[in-house]
């Protein structure tokens, strides 16, 4: 069922686990995103990027094809479709094409156009019934060729955006998009202590959920986020798990290069890791 996100964030607040965000690329890795959450009953927010929603021939497609594959598969646990790291037009588009749930990352404007596009599109998503999310303090790494330099946001500055009626808020605290150089200091603890304190009864969302150690993740999810996002893991288990499959010439093999032969072990293999990182979020038998 395609709701927004408000609901199933608050709960996972109040209960202590952590909602996924498994963003989307096209039709089998929404098929096995949607299998394992059913599966697993776990709610889950669908995420799409504005690159990933062009490849997939645009929002409006998207928005079809998940509510036809939603009633298709039977699909029981609650599940929301959100534009991420969205533009401010780009907002309006998921308004009108039925997603249920939007993000607006206004972290690259000055805090006080942030602010203002942040308000009005507050007011936009919640007239037509979706929730929102917002972003302070640029996320690092690369998201759709956007190059962020990994910050901690500035407390203040959250609780300026958080006041604005966000339903969740995305917040800087050393996270970064794609995989995290050997050097990297880890999830700043501090930063993400500060935001709660200014924020309080807000959920809060961990981007660049791949790749960060799981008690970093169980100790993020202990002080207060409530929604981590993962795209580059089943990337790269889609990856292994086709290569494997090439390498091992089963493509050759018979019909092997059915596509859908061919795409299988790497469709399985997402099934597997979204499952996987469910049991570290807790959102096992929470829809
Ligand atoms: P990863 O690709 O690092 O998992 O990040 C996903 C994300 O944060 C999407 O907004």
């Amino acid at each position: 069922m395609l709701v927004d996100a408000k609901e199933m964030l608050n709960k996972a607040l109040s209960g202590h686990y952590g909602i996924p965000q498994f963003n989307i690329n096209n039709l089998e890795w929404t098929k096995s995103v949607l299998s394992a959450c059913e599966e697993e009953k776990s709610p889950v927010i669908l995420g799409v990027s504005e690159g990933a929603g062009k490849y997939m021939c645009g929002f409006e497609t998207v928005s079809a094809m998940v509510r036809a594959m939603d009633k298709a598969l039977g699909i029981t646990v609650p599940v929301a479709l959100h534009l991420d790291h969205g533009t401010y037009d780009g907002c309006y588009r998921c308004i009108r094409a039925g997603f249920t749930s939007i993000m607006f990352d206004g972290s690259h404007y000055p805090i006080e156009e942030n602010v203002e596009k942040t308000r009005e599109l507050v007011k936009a998503a919640h007239e037509a019934g979706l929730s929102i999310e917002a972003e302070v303090g640029a996320i690092g790494g690369e998201e759709d060729g956007v190059i962020g330099m990994g910050e901690c946001a500035d407390p203040e500055e959250c609780k300026r955006i958080a006041d604005l009626g966000v339903d969740f808020l995305a917040a800087g605290i050393g996270n970064i998009h794609g995989i995290y150089p050997p050097d990297w200091k880890g999830l700043s603890f501090e930063t993400l202590a500060a935001i709660k304190e200014r924020i309080g009864e807000l959920p809060l969302v961990l981007h660049g959920g791949s790749g960060i150690p799981d008690e970093q993740i169980e100790k993020a999810i202990r002080l207060g986020v409530s929604k981590i996002n993962v795209n580059t893991e089943l990337q790269l288990v889609f990856a292994a798990a086709t290569r494997k499959y090439i390498e091992e010439g089963l493509d050759k093999k018979g019909k092997g290069y059915d596509p859908r032969k061919l795409l299988k072990p790497g469709a399985e293999a997402i099934v597997e890791e979204c499952k996987n990182r469910i049991a570290v979020f807790g959102s096992k038998n929470k829809a």
